[in-house]
């Protein structure tokens, strides 16, 4: 982000600005039973911006890699292990074409919610499990005081606004990132679990038959070096024979589909041209 900077669209309603200056209103995730539809919630939480990772998802994104993968599977009842999933809007979607068909489906993300410290101001400020301020709103500014772009702001700008922040406190209310459908059904089925994961750490859940990272395994995130790393720790987490799905929707969508081998990943398919880490994939 090279201008830490967005107004708040709840506080202009009427100019009609364009949407990479003008964000949607994050403290509606503090009310989300008054939020009408699963899209404003993902468009709320996809303002987000954690440790230089955005937040940014919607319904229907994957639906060709969702069908490469069930494609895949034919008669199997996968163990999904769903990383990055962020809302959890297309782990909801692949839940659907999936129906009863699956053994269990973990919804993982490194952050599925964040404390959030409000004032009669109007104001809030969203803090990370580390205690970094990740966003302060006003009812007409967001500002993100942990991005990097901080030093393209005027010299006097940057001290003024992260003056005005709160210390952390862990005693803030924390609110939930994720989906209220997909907390619904995690709480009716028990093969559903919402669990917070980071990829540069090994997986502690039962070994998954699937993995699906979208969106997340990108060089504009990560280096080749992290890249590896998540992809090994990827390698140990799956069962014999198990399906690794990599997705990118910059442009259009693209998706490369690997089953794990005694060595390494071996590539199945891919749609569009597949993933840019195929190769790193496939070496590593
Ligand atoms: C661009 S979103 C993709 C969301 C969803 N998979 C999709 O395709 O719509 C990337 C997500 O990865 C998460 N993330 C970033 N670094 C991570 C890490 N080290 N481990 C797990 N999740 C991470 C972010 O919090 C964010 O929710």
């Amino acid at each position: 982000m090279r201008i830490p900077l967005r107004l708040n669209r709840a506080g202009w309603p009427s100019l009609g600005l364009p949407r990479r200056i003008c964000f949607p209103d994050p403290r509606d995730l503090l009310r989300p039973e008054q939020i009408a539809a699963p899209e404003v919630f993902s468009e709320r939480v996809s303002i987000l911006l954690l440790s230089g990772t955005r937040k940014t998802t919607r319904p229907g994104r994957h639906r060709q890699s969702d069908a490469l993968l069930v494609k895949a599977l034919g008669q199997q009842r996968p163990v999904v292990l769903d990383v990055g999933a962020s809302d959890g809007s297309t782990a909801l979607d692949l839940l659907t074409t999936l129906g009863d068909a699956f053994a269990s489906y973990f919804v993982t993300d490194r952050a599925l919610s964040l404390r959030v410290r409000t004032d009669d101001r109007g104001r809030a400020f969203f803090y990370d499990a580390d205690g970094a301020c990740v966003l302060a709103a006003t009812p007409r500014l967001l500002f993100y005081p942990a991005a990097e772009g901080l030093r393209w702001l005027p010299r006097w700008a940057s001290p003024w606004l992260q003056g005005g922040i709160p210390p952390y406190d862990p005693a803030y209310p924390e609110v939930s990132l994720v989906q209220p459908r997909l907390q619904e059904l995690a709480r009716r089925d028990a093969r559903v679990v919402l669990k917070t994961h980071d990829i540069f750490q090994p997986w502690d859940g039962p070994a998954p038959t699937v993995i699906k990272a979208a969106n997340l395994l990108n060089r504009a995130y990560f280096s080749d070096d992290q890249l590896r790393q998540a992809m090994r720790n990827f390698w140990r987490a799956l069962a014999p024979d198990g399906l690794l799905l990599v997705i990118d929707n910059r442009d259009i969508e693209k998706a490369s589909l690997f089953a794990r081998t005694e060595g390494g990943f071996r590539h199945i398919d891919s749609i569009h041209g597949g993933t840019e880490i195929r190769p790193l994939a496939l070496s590593c």
